[in-house]
């Protein structure tokens, strides 16, 4: 019977794809056998390990160890790569967040880190998130050590210096709860017109997806959403779904809710010329970030946690 990543690519999307968890691929065979199908994912993202604290944990020096697991588990399925995440508040080392930088001295970190990083996975990402949550949940500007030290300049140097480094990747904004068309769905929009404004290069905003059960807005409604930024010239993306219960065990009807859920915000990427593709942030309960960050909740993804495929696998595969 037919995957995900076939029934979408037919359906018309780029992709269907998962986060890979590095600390998971070697040590677990069903893990990596669900993840090698390039049936079931088109695309890979690595959880962690293209990250700040991982590529450059000490000034200058770089370690792609980490990153490499996904980029060659990518190369080596013929599947394809989104690479996250360049300019971030965290997972960020202390010899960043806490330097003391003016805007000459953390420009040319942030040079010598875009150009280093990007360079080694030059010409194998699709797309790179350039920025990671820049706005706050209320809608506000996130506090880091870049907006400190730049204000709102950073994303154009940020884009600029990407752009220079991999011109062929698609360059992405990237946030969580911009699904609920509020106050920081606003500010994001605010991003890319400051990018653009500035003549800096822009191509896509992703959509992590981070949801809860019964609380996802409906289709049309994301679907609304979304076309705030592809009336804005860009492609968009879901880059990190997963739809968490916020109380566990999971009901048989809140299976059948989360299916709902899973169904409807994929059918919206389907309904939006310009929504290209669909990640999941892992694909069973077993590896899942999600009950260490919002204890309590959990069994956010398609696959439980004995790898069987659950109610919201087959909502996803109908509407594909
Ligand atoms: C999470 C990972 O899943 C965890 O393993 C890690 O401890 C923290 O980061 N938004 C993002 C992702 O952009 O990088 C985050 O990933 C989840 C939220």
């Amino acid at each position: 019977s037919a995957q995900l990543n076939d029934l979408a690519v037919s359906a018309g999307l780029k992709y269907f794809g998962t986060a890979l968890s590095e600390g998971t691929i070697n040590s677990d065979g069903t893990y990596a056998s669900i993840l090698n199908s390039k049936s079931n994912f088109g695309q890979l993202v690595p959880e962690n390990g293209m990250k700040w604290d991982s590529t450059e944990p000490n000034r200058g020096s770089f370690n792609f160890n980490s990153g490499d697991i996904t980029a060659n588990q990518a190369k080596k399925n013929g599947q394809g790569l989104r690479c996250h995440t360049l300019i971030w508040y965290s997972q960020l080392p202390g010899w960043v967040s806490g330097g003391s930088w003016n805007r000459d001295s953390l420009t040319s970190v942030m040079s010598t880190h875009i150009s280093n990083v990007m360079g080694h996975y030059k010409g194998q990402c699709y797309a790179w998130d350039v920025v990671n949550e820049a706005a706050s949940d209320d809608g506000g500007w996130r506090p880091s050590v870049f907006y400190n030290t730049f204000g709102t300049d950073y994303f154009a140097i940020a884009f600029n210096l990407a752009k220079s480094a991999d011109p062929n990747a698609k360059l992405y904004y990237n946030d969580y709860n911009l699904e609920y068309n509020a106050a920081k769905t606003d500010r994001a929009v605010t991003i890319v017109k400051t990018i653009q404004a500035a003549g800096a290069p822009i191509d896509g905003v992703g959509f992590q997806g981070h949801l809860i059960v019964g609380s996802t807005p409906s289709r049309s409604a994301l679907a609304t959403t979304l076309r705030r930024f592809t009336a804005l010239g860009l492609e968009v993306a879901y880059t990190e779904l997963d739809i968490r219960h916020s109380s566990l065990p999971a009901s048989s009807s809140a299976l059948a809710a989360q299916g709902n859920d899973y169904a409807n915000v994929v059918g919206s990427c389907l309904d939006v010329d310009g929504c290209i593709g669909v990640t999941i942030w892992g694909f069973t309960d077993k590896v899942s970030w999600v009950p260490g960050t919002f204890p309590g909740s959990g069994a956010a993804l398609l696959w439980d946690e004995n790898y069987n495929k659950k109610p919201a696998w087959t909502s996803v595969s109908s509407v594909l």
